[in-house]
């Protein structure tokens, strides 16, 4: 087992994994260099990863910079049309060959000693060739090349040739994303590009947040429903589902026909009824229709670190209240700090003035200016320096108890018509026991047999 290698981490994981059962986490597991090793390798190594939408790159050449883990990767449409997810790294000396951010290419070309690289990833040359590599076979030395998939026109990258396909991996929130991004026949488009900013935080603290932390809405958020920038009041917003959607991935739904059958004022979200009214229905089956019509609001986690979120906020009192959708990536910098990325997406086929609305109610209110991402951020601050102290560290344990056995409102709905197990109301943290119950298995090597099998028979190994 790998985690044997991490003594001291695997100690403090295999404590969180008899009391997470009793809903007590050490405080430990969200400041310590050993334990963001181990992710490294037990979760960043193996899961599939955000990356981005291929409205990004539309052209052959354009290419974007993307994380996994810690390694680098340009994700760049080659001039056949097709997506390659390369490693941004020499094959010579490991030396970055990609320059830029974002860009067009047809070729890299490293900086050291001038091997040029196609953008689909081969060696097609070097300075002095024939003297210097009369008898290398180029086809063995291109841009190392790793897994990736395409869902609803996202993105993403895996560095293992063991986890299942992408969809297989997604599990029941495959249907939660359907619901969101299935919706219009244009599919969805980035506006703009991903902001992205640095905060002292442990990744896990925003990812368990998106997972579903919505009690923090009645109290950290008041001062935003106070000023009317939400369209309900933080305590209504609670009536709604938290669901375990398989393999670690969380939902959140904030939805006004919960058991007093009342009605949604504000149906799809929000959307203005032009643009509800051209939704593609017919994609969806009975159950997901309702859910949508219903719903004002929802977030999740795709595990480990991606996450969404549909919300609307309104401008002023006067105003109608304008959805938005934003993607982020929680990409880890260490132990204690992350790089937030934050993509607005929105149908491709609304009207110009609508996508602008809709930019300007996420940035004002989700961005690093954001008033609910900096109300958010400083809490994920200050409870990862907490980690990181001396005695902190070693004594405090967290209280995640909320809706466990009585303790609270929060029961499983057994009527609950999508898939996944569902709790009502958004008063509990049974999906971050769920998300960290994943997590440990992961970080210990503990599947369960069977679980997470390559379902296809397809081989997928790593390959140049
Ligand atoms: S390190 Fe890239 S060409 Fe030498
Ligand atoms: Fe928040």
């Amino acid at each position: 087992m790998k985690s044997n290698r991490y003594p001291r981490a695997t100690a403090i994981l295999e404590e969180m994994r008899d009391s997470i059962e009793e809903g007590i986490i050490p405080i430990g597991i969200f400041n310590d260099q050993e334990i963001y090793q181990m992710e490294m390798e037990q979760i960043f190594g193996t899961k599939w990863i955000f990356l981005g939408h291929e409205s990004e790159i539309p052209e052959p050449g354009d290419y974007v910079l993307r994380y996994i883990g810690e390694d680098p990767f340009i994700v760049v449409r080659d001039e056949s049309g097709g997506i390659n997810v390369l490693l941004d790294a020499c094959c010579h000396r490991g030396v970055r060959v990609c320059k830029a951010e974002q860009g067009n290419a047809s070729h890299f070309r490293c900086p050291y000693h001038g091997w040029i690289y196609k953008n689909n990833g081969s060696l097609i040359g070097m300075p002095a060739q024939r003297k210097a590599y009369n008898g290398l076979n180029k086809d063995e030395w291109g841009l190392v090349k790793v897994r990736w998939e395409v869902f609803h026109g996202f993105i993403f990258g895996c560095l293992s040739p063991d986890t299942p396909p992408l969809e297989t991996y997604l599990a029941d929130q495959k249907y939660y994303l359907d619901m969101l991004f299935g919706l219009h026949e244009g599919g969805t488009e980035v506006l703009g590009e991903p902001q992205r900013w640095v905060v002292n935080a442990n990744w896990k603290l925003a990812a368990e947040n998106f997972s579903g932390d919505d009690y923090h809405l009645i109290f950290l958020h008041h001062s935003a429903s106070d000023i009317g920038a939400t369209p309900y009041s933080m305590f209504e917003n609670m009536k709604g589902y938290h669901i375990h959607a398989g393999n670690g991935h969380c939902v959140s739904i904030s939805l006004e026909r919960g058991r007093d059958g009342s009605e949604n004022e504000l149906p799809y979200w929000n959307f203005p009824k032009e643009i509800y009214e051209a939704f593609d229905l017919d994609s969806l089956d009975e159950k997901q229709k309702e859910i949508v019509r219903d719903s004002k609001e929802m977030l999740g986690n795709i595990y480990p670190n991606s996450s969404f979120l549909v919300m609307s906020v309104t401008f002023d009192q006067h105003s109608d209240p304008v959805p938005f959708f934003s993607i982020r990536q929680w990409r880890p910098l260490g132990p204690d700090k992350i790089e937030i990325w934050n993509w607005m997406f929105m149908y491709k086929d609304t009207p110009e003035s609508f996508k602008q609305d809709s930019y300007r109610a996420g940035m004002t209110n989700f961005s690093m200016s954001g008033i609910f991402e900096m109300d958010d951020t400083l809490t994920w601050e200050t409870a990862t320096w907490t980690a990181g102290n001396h005695f902190s560290k070693k004594n405090l344990k967290l209280n995640y108890q909320m809706g466990m056995n009585g303790m609270g409102s929060a029961e499983i709905d057994p009527d609950w018509p999508g898939p996944g197990t569902a709790y009502y109301p958004r008063y509990g943290e049974g999906n971050q026991r769920y998300l960290y119950t994943s997590y440990l298995k992961d970080m210990l090597g503990e599947k369960e047999e069977g679980e997470e099998e390559n379902t296809n028979g397809k081989d997928y190994s790593i390959h140049r």
